[in-house]
């Protein structure tokens, strides 16, 4: 949720990995005002496609059993949680990309968040989190005020 705090060369040192800032609470979904986040290659052909811009839901991205439900980002290149982490702590800044949210290279610099192992299984956790129905029917979530 919290944003982080990048050095001059765009190296995370300090806050948090700023997921919330395109997938916002309580749905992990959609700012519509964002750029890409990198991932350009078209399915399953040549060339690259700069316009996928939505920050989809991360809510339900694996299983109950904790397996993904299946390929994630448009072209469905990333498999698992820990490739979309991967992708994410080392933003490539790729030639013709002039759309990649400027939230992902502070100071020019495609963002590095420098994930310490601890972290990584602290977002792949959190992210699981978001799987299942409970949100919904449980009444333990119904009212912030009760
Ligand atoms: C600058 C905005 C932005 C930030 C910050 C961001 N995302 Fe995304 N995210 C997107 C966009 C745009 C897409 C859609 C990309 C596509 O489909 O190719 C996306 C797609 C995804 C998907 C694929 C979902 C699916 O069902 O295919 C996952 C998972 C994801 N993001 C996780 C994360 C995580 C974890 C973080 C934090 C480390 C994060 N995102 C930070 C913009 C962002």
């Amino acid at each position: 949720m919290t944003p982080p705090i990048f050095d001059a060369t765009g190296n995370r040192n300090a806050g948090g990995v700023g997921c919330a800032a395109c997938h916002a609470a309580p749905e992990f979904d959609i700012d519509p005002l964002t750029g890409n986040n990198g991932i350009i290659k078209v399915l399953n052909g040549t060339g690259i496609d700069i316009t996928n811009t939505r920050a989809p839901s991360l809510r339900d991205l694996v299983k109950l059993n904790g397996e993904p439900n299946g390929p994630m980002m448009h072209n469905g290149n990333l498999i698992t949680l820990q490739n979309v982490i991967g992708h994410y702590g080392n933003i490539n800044l790729a030639l013709g990309n002039t759309n990649l949210d400027p939230r992902l290279r502070p100071n020019g610099f495609g963002q590095q968040l420098n994930l310490s192992a601890a972290e990584v299984n602290a977002l792949i956790a959190f992210l699981k989190t978001l799987s299942g129905t409970n949100i919904y029917i449980d009444s333990k979530w119904s009212s912030p005020f009760k």
